[in-house]
């Protein structure tokens, strides 16, 4: 029979034949399917090294949550502080696609960098789901609206076998692999974050300035959805850093702060989504602390957008 504790024993025994004593390179990004393909490669014993680049566009406290569990578990991993980088390369850029290429960039940069220092390695594993070989095998008509970011385009003069031994699973799967294999809930039960993170969600120009008041409106939004209990029943939820100014009053004084937009979908999967019907209380609590937390910000709007017509980020 078919359950996660047969998936798991048949996917050390896997890793473990086709690793043998090479060495395994692999990329974390704080997400539930690289964190997950990390501890089994721990758990399976091979030879590995998970990388961790930190870009700087992370939320509040992720990657030392990550950090912490992996380490926990016996992952070896690398973390690189690149966020300096990242920020310069993207100064002055307001496109969203630019955006997206310029860290794809940066990232493959840092990357095969790292590869370098510290291989050879043969392998490179990917965590890599059953619908993404659907889609890249052309299978699901998908059109690429955006051009998703992922491990891709490594220089010439690294080449690797991939090792991918989540190809047939779906991500519910994966998560109960995560969970046999100790990963937090916090990191297992997570929405899906963007590769390029919080760049597509400062929306316009990226500073230093406009990430941190967002990772703090974001980090409110997501708390306040796990105290009530509804971060798990949205598929995916968010906070928008718009570069829209308003008028407001603190005190006695006119004030002009940012619009901070929250949008929370719900899923089957990805591809069209509707606006989640929050709890109106629920949405009134946040909205009156972020910007008592975040002066910053002057207003808070609620996306109702469905998409289609409206993607799910706004970038
Ligand atoms: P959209 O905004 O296209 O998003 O409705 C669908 C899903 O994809 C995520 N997304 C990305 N993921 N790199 C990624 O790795 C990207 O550039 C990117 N853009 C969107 C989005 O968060 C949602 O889960």
């Amino acid at each position: 029979d078919w359950t996660p504790e047969h998936v798991l024993e048949d996917l050390l025994k896997e890793v473990r034949e086709r690793v043998g004593q090479d060495r395994v390179l692999l990329a974390v990004s704080g997400g539930v399917d690289s964190s997950t393909l990390a501890l089994l490669l721990a758990r399976a014993g091979v030879d590995h090294l998970a990388v961790f680049v930190d870009h700087g566009l992370l939320r509040l406290g992720e990657r030392e949550e990550v950090e912490g569990a992996l380490r926990a578990l016996g992952v070896n991993l690398r973390v690189v502080e690149a966020k300096e980088r990242f920020l310069k390369a993207l100064k002055g850029v307001e496109d969203p696609e630019a955006k997206r290429k310029i860290i794809g960039r940066e990232f493959v940069e840092v990357f095969s960098q790292v590869a370098r220092e510290e291989g050879p390695f043969r392998f490179l594993a990917q965590g890599t789901l059953y619908p993404d070989v659907i889609e890249s095998a052309g299978g699901h008509g998908a059109a690429k609206i955006k051009s998703h970011h992922n491990v891709g385009g490594l220089p010439q003069d690294l080449k690797f076998e991939l090792l991918e031994p989540f190809r047939l699973l779906f991500k519910d799967e994966v998560r109960e692999l995560a969970l046999l294999l100790g990963l937090p809930d916090p990191i297992r039960l997570r929405h899906p974050f963007p590769g390029p993170g919080l760049a597509v969600r400062v929306l316009g120009e990226v500073t230093e300035e406009k990430l941190s008041i967002l990772r703090q409106a974001d980090d409110i939004f997501i708390s306040l959805l796990k105290e009530w209990g509804l971060y798990g029943q949205v598929a995916q939820a968010l906070a928008v850093l718009t570069p829209v100014r308003s008028v407001g009053v603190a005190g006695d004084e006119r004030k002009y702060g940012y619009v901070l937009a929250l949008r929370a979908v719900t899923t089957e999967d990805f591809m069209t989504a509707d606006w989640a019907r929050l709890p109106l209380e629920f949405l009134d609590e946040v909205a009156r602390r972020i910007p008592r937390r975040v002066p910053e910000i002057g207003r808070v709007v609620y996306d109702l957008t469905s998409k289609p017509p409206a993607t799910i980020e706004w970038e």
